[in-house]
């Protein structure tokens, strides 16, 4: 498996970007679909698969787990033989490299009952970030605890259906719940689910491998278990975080882009906020066109779980309010410490005052170039999108995080119009 090299990104300022960009299949699918796998012997094919280390990550760990996986990046395609027997235990050093990891949580404890997953770093049972999963394989009949740094969950005699309510609609803790639930005895009811596009999309997968799922979409899932699941032949959503990213690059840099491949019901909100904010938006079937012509006035963007504003895009919105006519005010409900690379934004000359959740934006006309460091994938394409509107040179580090959910992020920034500049990391 690779191992991420120290690099950067050098950007100039000044770019307007235009022209065509496709996106492919949403990563934060694919690791998902890739768990699903796991549920049904036999060979899965997933589509539209982005090369990016993640994927690599992820086969990885389910080779340990005893499957063979063949990651095509140029086809675009993970092929995925799952024997009957699995191997139950997800080690740290991957687990480390990947908090996504903690979704094959739910299939493993489903197939073996029981899985062994390694605590992602930071986190313990009971703490925000792992309770819900806890909580919801606790109600399906698993008896869950920490040992040596692992979370183990055990489920000797099967799952047995459950209402679960989550008090708040997390993404990871209702995938592992769906994917424990389709092959657990009787009925499970998921209140508050979450009903993000990549949750559809495992969930239509799973319907098509012969689990029983109603509500798909909605905030409450009702899925009855079945004996067993087949293995199928997947297409991933659209990539709507990315999608997203060249939106408001178009829109911030007075650009005219057309986004293709993405589904633009995905993405609007979104284009609402950037719609308010002056730009053209013209919708397609298969593009979105976002065109900009003056600067772009100030509007507030509260982030919330779907179909509210992604988190995802929240670096995007206050890189985009930075540059913006008048104050802007970014409020993060999702997570907590996501205004982390606000202070890298300073360095860009952008004036931004954070108070808890919320941070206030005046706008500038143009930022100023800096050194800067990506502290995670999207601050890391929000910096990328600033250092186009900031005079000089950007330098940003630490672009592994950008690579991890970006693929090809410099050439399709280069096709677009913009100089940038892929070089190795010599204080790396
Ligand atoms: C997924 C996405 C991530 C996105 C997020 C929200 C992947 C790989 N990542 O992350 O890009 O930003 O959804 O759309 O798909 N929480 C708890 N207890 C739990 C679980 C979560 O309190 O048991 C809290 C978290 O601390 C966080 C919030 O809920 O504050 C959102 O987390 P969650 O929806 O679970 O996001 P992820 O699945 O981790």
């Amino acid at each position: 498996m690779p191992e991420t090299r120290a690099e950067r990104y050098e950007i100039d300022g000044g770019a307007r970007l235009t022209g065509t960009v496709t996106v492919t299949g949403a990563k934060n699918s694919v690791l998902k679909l890739m768990a699903a796998a796991l549920l049904a012997q036999g060979t899965t094919v997933i589509r539209a698969v982005p090369d990016i280390l993640d994927v690599e990550i992820m086969a990885e760990l389910l080779r340990r787990l005893g499957c063979h996986v063949v990651v095509d990046a140029a086809a675009g395609t993970v092929v995925i033989d799952v024997p009957e027997q699995l191997a139950h235990k997800a080690d740290y050093d991957l687990v480390r490299r990947m908090r996504a990891s903690i979704c094959v949580l739910g299939p493993l404890i489903a197939r073996c009952g029981r899985a062994d997953v390694a605590l992602p770093g930071g986190d313990a049972i009971g703490s925000r970030g792992l309770d819900l999963h806890v909580e919801g394989l606790t109600q399906l009949g698993a008896r869950v605890h920490s040992e040596h740094g692992y979370l183990i969950a055990d489920a000797a005699e099967g799952l047995v259906g459950a209402p679960v309510e989550f008090d708040f609609p997390s993404v990871g803790a209702t995938e592992n719940i769906v994917m424990a639930a389709v092959v657990a005895r009787g009925t499970t009811v998921i209140d508050n689910a979450a009903r993000e596009p990549e949750i559809v999309d495992l969930c239509s997968m799973l319907v098509r491998m012969g689990a029983h799922i109603d509500g798909i979409g909605t905030s409450t899932l009702t899925i009855d278990g079945v004996e067993s699941v087949t293995p199928v032949d997947h297409t991933a959503v659209a990539d709507r975080v990315v999608a997203g990213t060249w939106c408001y690059g178009a829109a911030m840099t007075s650009g005219d882009v057309v986004v293709r491949g993405a589904n633009p019901a995905h993405l609007e909100l979104p284009l609402a906020q950037l719609e308010r904010a002056g730009a053209d938006i013209a919708i397609a079937d298969d593009h979105i066109r976002v065109a900009m012509t003056n600067r772009p006035r100030a509007i507030n963007t509260p982030t919330l779980p779907y179909p509210g504003f992604p988190t995802d895009l929240q670096p995007m919105a206050v890189a985009l309010a930075s540059v913006s006519e008048g104050t802007s005010v970014i409020t993060e409900n999702v997570f907590e410490a996501r205004f982390m690379f606000v202070n890298e934004m300073i360095r860009l000359g952008a004036a931004i005052r954070t108070d808890g959740h919320q941070a206030v934006v005046r706008g500038q006309q143009w930022l100023s170039s800096a050194p800067v460091r990506a502290t995670d994938i999207r601050a890391g394409a929000g910096l990328a999108l600033a250092a186009l509107v900031a005079q000089g040179r950007t330098v940003i580090s630490d672009i592994h995080h950008i690579d991890r959910g970006y693929p090809g992020f410099a050439d399709d920034l280069r096709r677009l119009g913009a100089q940038i500049d892929r070089v190795p990391d010599a204080l790396g």
